[in-house]
């Protein structure tokens, strides 16, 4: 995540993630699950832009964000019209709120606090990654406005320290942060990069329904944890970056997995429906990502993802987007 001046402004891209891998190891006292998970982010970007406004009188912070729901069809017809993309917006639960609440303005106002500085300007966030999703997106968003918000009013914390900033605003934000893979410990705070996989190809499936993190979880915490999770997960996870690492798609797509999945099956069929249509569609692999909805295919080409996602679309699951990781 790198931001950008333009003139005045500042602009950074957000990119969504996928958990290639996600175990959960043991629940903690806090109520949140121990989890290990390898995570990467991909080619599908939130853009966020920070202009400056004339300082206010006093101390006060004075932030404002417009949220932007850009998300056009990725793949398949593309001049359906506004009134289709409004409809395909609602689908994707894709219009988020603007409000002090967004992730974005409690990033920025919680480092202005900080740092001690007097924050003022407008936030503009173009969102393309669905929400409810898996997709990372808000703590994407999150983790971008505390990147721009650092450079832009010149605070000059580390990595590390803004790390610190992210964990308290979600779990997932500090992986965001840290540039590639990672494999993502804790409650997914605790962030080891694990260096190049290589450019790996895959198709995601957001069907309309979303689901939200906090209700899979809570599923999750109706049932125990068998402790064979926790003593097999480091050498599952150890198998798949080595498969990764030498391009060998076969043997990652059999150790790449997600326990989330069991519980998300349970909240509606589309999981089901979803993983036997991608695997009849040639995906080498296809799991859930994060606590979902988005549905993710492993295949070996770009041009693959591409020819996957127009069959996808064609079965009318959800909106389809290929990616390839960053
Ligand atoms: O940290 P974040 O806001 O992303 O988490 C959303 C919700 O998901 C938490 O309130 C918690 O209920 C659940 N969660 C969990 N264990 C994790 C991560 C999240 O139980 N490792």
């Amino acid at each position: 995540m790198f931001p950008r001046k333009m003139g005045l402004a500042w602009e950074i891209l957000a990119p969504a993630k996928l958990n290639l891998y996600l175990e959960i190891l043991n629940r903690q006292a806090s109520g949140y699950h121990e989890l290990e998970t390898l995570m990467i982010p991909v080619r599908l970007y939130d853009q966020l832009l920070w202009e400056p406004t004339v300082a206010a009188s006093g101390r006060q912070n004075r932030l404002a964000l417009h949220v932007v729901n850009s998300c056009v069809e990725p793949h398949g017809p593309s001049h359906r019209g506004p009134s289709h993309r409004v409809a395909q917006q609602e689908q994707l639960g894709n219009l988020v709120p603007a409000g002090s609440d967004n992730l974005v303005l409690r990033a920025a106002n919680l480092l202005a606090r900080r740092a001690g500085v007097c924050a003022t300007g407008v936030f503009t966030l173009r969102k393309r990654i669905p929400t409810c999703a898996g997709l990372g997106g808000g703590s994407s968003d999150a983790a971008a406005a505390l990147a721009l918000a650092n450079a832009a009013w010149g605070v000059g914390y580390s990595t590390g320290r803004l790390m610190e900033l992210a964990a308290e605003l979600g779990s997932d934000v500090p992986f965001f942060l840290a540039h590639g893979a990672a494999i993502c410990r804790g409650r997914g705070e605790r962030v080891e990069t694990v260096g190049s996989l290589g450019r790996l190809h895959f198709v995601v499936v957001k069907p309309p329904a979303g689901l939200s993190t906090a209700e899979v979880f809570a599923r999750v915490a109706r049932n125990p944890i068998p402790r064979s999770h926790a003593q097999r997960s480091p050498d599952r996870l150890a198998r798949l970056i080595a498969a990764l690492r030498c391009g060998d798609l076969g043997a990652a797509a059999e150790w790449m997995t997600n326990r989330l999945e069991e519980i998300a099956e349970t909240m509606g069929d589309f999981v089901t429906q979803i993983h036997s249509t991608m695997k009849q569609c040639g995906c080498r692999g296809q799991w859930l990502t994060g606590s979902g909805s988005a549905y993710v295919g492993l295949v070996r080409s770009a041009k693959q993802a591409r020819h996957v996602a127009g069959m996808l679309t064609a079965r009318n699951l959800g909106t389809v987007f290929p990616v390839t990781s960053c």
